[in-house]
């Protein structure tokens, strides 16, 4: 959620920070904007409502620069306009400021800074920071950041330059991430890895309170009161051809298209099929706590990961006979929730940086919980501040709509729900079933994206509708609720999902002939009963598209619109499932001319809460 991007070095900074702002817009894209000292140690600001394409325009030929900062923005106080747009400045003109995260006290500092003649120029919570740097000014722009720093409360991942001091860029955090990265007397800073791939092969996560000076003598970090850093750098886990499209036309295409790749990802060096086993070393310092003591487990997350913690709830119940509860992260520390010694608390999270889950994970760490992480982003914060967990290694996830990234958390869930079952009731014989199908998926899932030209078709008959339904029964339900999510948030229809049974209850009343309904049907004990609802649907003339299982002929005699998976086991069901309704939600949004990498009103990352 806002992208920033920050460079110090050799070369020209503008070119190089519009292109780390591209690869930032899937954080944001509501404005864009930069800020830098030009031939004339000024500073100078340009900044463009919209796309990054809009500020490019503004960029002339020969404007130079060896010191910059940039922001591509999600809005959250302020409309996006160009007068919003980041970065912002002080009274003079002379320091600039980017931000990613939200000021709660910025109300208070207004008035403050009103009171003591300070004009203020957006409706924005980050422009009193530039503000506040100037009023703390005593020819120190450290000193004066840190002071500034003290009194905002909220969230910040900040970037800022001033022409009083031409040659230093001073960063800092506080709940919103920034990865800082050097090679060669270049200097770099951005809100995550993508920006800074290729320029660097290793980087630093700044921690909470810390805050860096980048100057050409180097990086100095310490934290907000003064105690050094020695900044620990980690490998940059993937390369540049990941976070191109390689030929697709959207990143979510590739990114569906990748699904069988990554689930090998995330299975790699994890399962033992001869002994229907898993290892997840992990979580090995909590492998006897899992075994014996852990009686309860508790799920939080948001959007499609909360859908994966549905899952995860089937299969660890299923597999390993523990009761497990899912919450939303957004409420679970707004109620009280019972945890215990034998209480586990995971949470599943993309980009590892979501404020809701974080906040979540922390009041559940308060109340003494042993708190496990699946993650995707390698060395987020929430992947440091649980205890223990696993990465599901989907590799980076741009299409602000999450797909793979959702295989790979089932999969990272079932590996779970297998490693604690094994230790309980679950039998050898069922481990190495369930192994030797998952190990199959992979050439499934290519022979269901075939059918892409077909599942092309069915959301062509669709494209006028303004509703769907979304219907499913068991494992199935989750992927109702995703298929139901991914057509609102990239085509802008209105869908809901539902548990197939729960139709007669209330969203009955809404089929009629111009209602699609969705069901996923798959060949399970409850089949039967799925294929009841889909008659109720067609006794009310409502259109059914039914996801099925290969070779089942009858549901043909029902369902307008038939698309077929390939044959697995039940737990496995809903990774094969999943595919064609991402697929039928991205040609839909397609037909509609939507943005689908970069839908109006999300951001990739939700940093605030
Ligand atoms: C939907 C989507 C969101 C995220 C949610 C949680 O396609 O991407 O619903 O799943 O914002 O994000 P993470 O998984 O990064 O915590």
């Amino acid at each position: 959620m806002c992208g920033i991007v920050a460079y110090l070095g050799e070369n020209n900074a503008i070119p190089l920070l519009i292109d780390g702002l591209k690869r930032l817009e899937y954080r944001g894209y509501d404005s864009a904007g930069i800020a830098f000292i030009d031939k004339d140690k000024k500073l100078a600001t340009i900044k463009r409502k919209g796309k990054i394409k809009n500020l490019e325009k503004e960029i002339k030929e020969d404007m130079f620069s060896n010191i910059g900062i940039a922001h591509t923005r999600w809005a959250t106080h302020g409309e996006p306009n160009d007068v919003n747009a980041h970065p912002h400045t002080d009274c003079k003109g002379e320091i600039a400021v980017v931000h990613n995260g939200i000021i709660e006290n910025f109300r208070a500092i207004k008035d403050f800074l009103i009171k003591k003649g300070h004009k203020i120029k957006t409706d924005t919570d980050t422009e009193v920071i530039a503000h506040l740097i100037e009023d703390n000014y005593r020819g120190d722009l450290l000193n004066a950041t840190r002071m500034a720093l003290n009194i905002v409360e909220g969230t910040y991942g900040i970037a800022v330059i001033s022409s009083k001091e031409p040659d230093k860029i001073i960063i800092a955090r506080n709940g919103s991430p920034i990865a800082i990265a050097q090679n060669d007397g270049n200097y770099y800073a951005a809100s995550d890895a993508s920006a800074i791939i290729g320029k660097s092969e290793s980087l630093y996560y700044l921690k909470d309170k810390e805050i860096c000076v980048m100057s050409r003598e180097g990086l100095n970090i310490t934290t907000l009161d003064n105690i050094p850093v020695t900044p620990e750098f980690q490998k940059i886990e993937f390369d540049l051809s990941q976070i191109e499209k390689g030929g697709f036309p959207h990143f979510m295409l590739k990114e569906i298209y990748e699904q069988p790749e990554v689930i090998m990802n995330t299975i790699r060096g994890r399962i033992d099929v001869e002994n229907g086993d898993v290892r997840l070393n992990g979580l090995k310092d909590y492998k006897e706590w899992f075994g014996k003591d852990v009686n309860r487990i508790i799920f939080t997350a948001c959007g499609t990961s909360w859908h994966a913690s549905l899952i995860a709830e089937y299969l660890i119940e299923k597999l390993a006979g523990i009761p497990v509860e899912v919450e939303y992260a957004s409420e679970f520390r707004y109620r009280n929730p019972i945890i215990d010694r034998n209480t586990a608390v995971f949470v599943i999270t993309q980009s590892g940086e979501t404020a809701d889950t974080l906040a979540a994970l922390r009041e559940a760490k308060k109340k003494g919980a042993n708190v496990f992480g699946i993650c995707n982003v390698v060395g987020s914060t929430i992947a440091r501040e649980t205890d223990a967990g696993i990465y599901v290694h989907a590799g980076p996830e741009i299409g602000v709509a999450s797909t793979k990234a959702f295989t790979a958390q089932i999969i990272g869930a079932l590996l779970i729900a297998l490693y604690l079952g094994r230790m309980r009731k679950l039998g050898y014989e069922e481990g190495k079933t369930i192994l030797e199908n998952l190990l199959k998926l992979p050439e499934q899932i290519q022979t269901l994206l075939k059918e892409h030209d077909k599942i092309e078709k069915i959301a062509d008959n669709f494209r006028n509708s303004k509703n769907f339904l979304y219907l499913g029964r068991g494992l199935n339900f989750p992927i109702a609720l995703e298929g139901a999510l991914k057509m609102k948030e990239i085509s802008y229809i209105h869908a809901e999902g539902y548990p197939a049974a729960e139709m007669k209850h209330g969203p009955i009343a809404l089929i009629d002939e111009n209602m699609p309904v969705v069901f996923v049907a798959t060949k399970d004990s409850i089949y039967d009963k799925v294929i009841n609802n889909i008659e109720e649907v067609k006794a009310r003339r409502g259109k059914v598209i039914a996801i099925a299982t290969e070779g089942d002929e009858d549901i043909r005699k029902v369902a307008d619109f038939v698309v077929y998976v390939p044959k697995t086991i039940d737990v496995l069901v809903p990774i094969l499932t999943v595919i064609p309704l991402q697929l039928m939600a991205y040609y839909l949004a397609v037909y509609n001319g939507c943005n689908v990498d970069q839908p109006r009103n999300l951001a990739k990352s939700v940093t605030v809460e």
